[in-house]
């Protein structure tokens, strides 16, 4: 079998790289071109800027330039990007753009798509941009074109995709696949959950309808499981074991739980290789766990886990809609790569996202972003995006691990609308705090029910309008509202806003947006002089959790911890009536 024979090598050339894992003894070199942001002259302009920023008005700002939407909007690949919502003016955004050549993001850029080890800290390339290019590229790792390995990985995934969607591929007792549950967390579920949710219109290609069931068991909460597979039948359920480390403890505890789940229905342990497959780097695990390597779909540790869902880990988004689906969001991805690596600076999308990001985080102080997609397929997108933005980003040392002087990563937060209107966007028109907003929608709905979208664009347009102008307290009076009401009544506009107005969400479209975020990213962790590719900030907690389970259980011989955590250990081991 051709499928099996490139799993193996597959597998082989994965496990090899991970025993390659380079040595941390030596510290990174950090390129001298990699300048701290507050070392440049536009660092220092944009500090006097942010003054003047700080009491602009947008009401003034747009009644002087009659044209400032189509001043500070850029059009590309299907996306409008309008800024003019933000406080900022020509000069703001020109001093902008000369502390992004300043801070050597242009030459950051080229490094990450020669396959340079810009990740420093684990001595890495960063290449997510290598798994959507198309056959015949040439991208090398140390000197090995990688192209040919993430088609040769494509290809077994479309194989395999294409006999679970058909029907040929069997289950144990020869009944079709029904179900298709990922098991995964952070990037090994938020980028499938969110395609999913995205893409489900898409699922009626390649001969397949949308019968099948697709579920993410993420938690390691127990009711997670229990939840998403209390309805299933283990005859007619695949799980996809999706982890690049193939270690984490949450997808570790699900995995073995889904095998006892199948196994207590199926009887025979050689049922795993028809109900289990996996998504890893890691084959000596994947083994090591009772799955075929040929049943194996491998990624390499060039990808990040959060730049993940366009490798293997997509396997589940390539069920759902198809290859044929799923080589269209790469396809929508690389579109962005190019225009991201092409487009002159001002009219780059992601640059100018992450410019107008990085103004208001640092120079006008707000310390959140709200993603308000006014699309309901993208209701996992926030969350998708939080993983991305906040685990990148959301560092407080630079490269040469000297602390940073400046913000980084804002917290990332949202619900598409309209629902949040219902919800927070009080607090987002009248708290205390601005939050500068991303509006998300798509000109053409795929459904067009009756009045709906007119309706929800409405209600887009309405929320930007509003925070950008407010109600004065005059204009509130006029209407003949009592002065002890006033106040109350009285909005204080002047609150940033992009808007991106798409044409019509399609596989294409939704990779367009999500390379788009990946690279706005990439220029904000550029300039703030940060590794966005690791996240050691999450390992602290996984240690001391592991050191906490046997104490739960009782087989721990002495637990050492603050008087707090004991007392909510000692509270915790009575109610679940265990001895003192
Ligand atoms: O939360 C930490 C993290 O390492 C993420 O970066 C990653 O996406 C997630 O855990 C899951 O890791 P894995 O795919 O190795 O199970």
């Amino acid at each position: 079998m051709a499928a099996k024979k490139t799993g193996k090598v597959t597998a082989t050339k994965s496990a090899k790289r991970v025993a390659n894992t380079p040595s941390i003894a030596s510290a990174p070199i950090v390129p001298s071109w990699h300048v701290a942001p507050d070392s440049t002259r536009a660092w220092k302009t944009l500090k006097k800027l942010s003054v003047r920023g700080k009491q602009a008005q947008l009401r003034t700002l747009f009644a002087k330039d009659r044209k400032r939407g189509d001043t500070f909007s850029a059009n590309a690949l299907g996306i409008h990007l309008d800024y003019a919502k933000n406080l900022i003016d020509g000069v703001t955004m020109d001093a902008l753009h000369a502390l992004a050549s300043e801070c050597g993001v242009a030459r950051h850029m080229k490094a990450m798509f020669a396959g340079e080890h810009i990740n420093l800290t684990e001595k890495r390339a960063v290449l997510h941009v290598a798994l959507r290019a198309p056959k015949g590229a040439v991208i090398k790792v140390d000197g090995e074109n990688v192209v040919p390995l993430v088609h040769e990985v494509l290809d077994r995934m479309s194989a395999f995709a294409q006999r679970v969607r058909s029907g040929s591929w069997k289950g144990f007792t020869g009944k079709r696949i029904r179900a298709v549950v990922n098991i995964g967390i952070g990037g090994s579920d938020l980028g499938p959950v969110m395609a999913y949710e995205a893409l489900k219109n898409f699922s009626e290609r390649d001969a397949a309808d949308r019968s099948m069931v697709f579920r993410f068991v993420s938690n390691v909460d127990g009711e997670d499981f229990y939840e998403k597979t209390r309805d299933l039948n283990p005859e007619e359920t695949l799980f996809i074991v999706s982890s690049k480390t193939f270690t984490t403890l949450e997808t570790m505890t699900n995995a073995n739980t889904a095998r006892a789940w199948s196994l207590a229905k199926l009887k025979n342990p050689a049922a795993v290789a028809k109900h289990f497959v996996a998504v890893s780097t890691n084959a000596a695990e994947v083994s090591k766990f009772g799955i075929d390597t040929a049943n194996m779909f491998g990624f390499w540790d060039w990808v990040g886990g959060r730049y993940s869902m366009d490798s293997a880990i997509g396997l589940s988004t390539m069920l759902a809609v198809g290859p044929t689906g799923f080589s269209e969001m790469l396809a929508g991805m690389h579109d962005m790569d190019e225009h991201f690596r092409s487009a002159p600076a001002k009219k780059n999308l992601p640059m100018l996202m992450a410019l107008v990001g990085l103004w208001n985080r640092e120079f006008m102080g707000f310390g959140t972003v709200a993603v308000l997609p006014y699309c309901q397929y993208l209701s996992r997108f926030s969350a998708y995006l939080q993983q991305l933005e906040m685990e990148s980003n959301g560092k407080q040392v630079q490269l040469d691990g000297t602390p940073v002087r400046w913000e980084t990563s804002p917290v990332i937060w949202g619900e598409p609308g309209t629902n949040g209107q219902h919800a927070f966007y009080q607090m987002i028109h009248q708290g205390t705090s601005p939050v500068p907003c991303d509006f998300i929608a798509f000109a053409r709905p795929l459904h067009d029910v009756d009045v709906h979208h007119d309706i929800l664009i409405a209600n887009l347009l309405a929320q930007g309008e509003a925070l950008a102008f407010g109600k004065t307290p005059q204009e509130v009076r006029a209407e003949g509202t009592p002065s002890w009401l006033v106040p109350h009544r009285t909005f204080p506009g002047n609150r940033p806003s992009n808007t991106l107005l798409c044409e019509q969400l399609s596989p294409r479209m939704l990779g367009r947006l999500i390379a788009l975020y990946e690279h706005k990213v990439f220029v904000q962790g550029s300039i703030w002089r940060v590794n966005s590719f690791d996240q050691w900030g999450v390992e602290l907690g996984k240690v001391l959790a592991k050191n906490i389970i046997p104490e739960l259980s009782g087989s721990a011989k002495k637990p050492n911890h603050d008087s707090s955590t004991q007392g909510l250990i000692s509270r915790y081991r009575a109610l679940r009536g265990r001895a003192k």
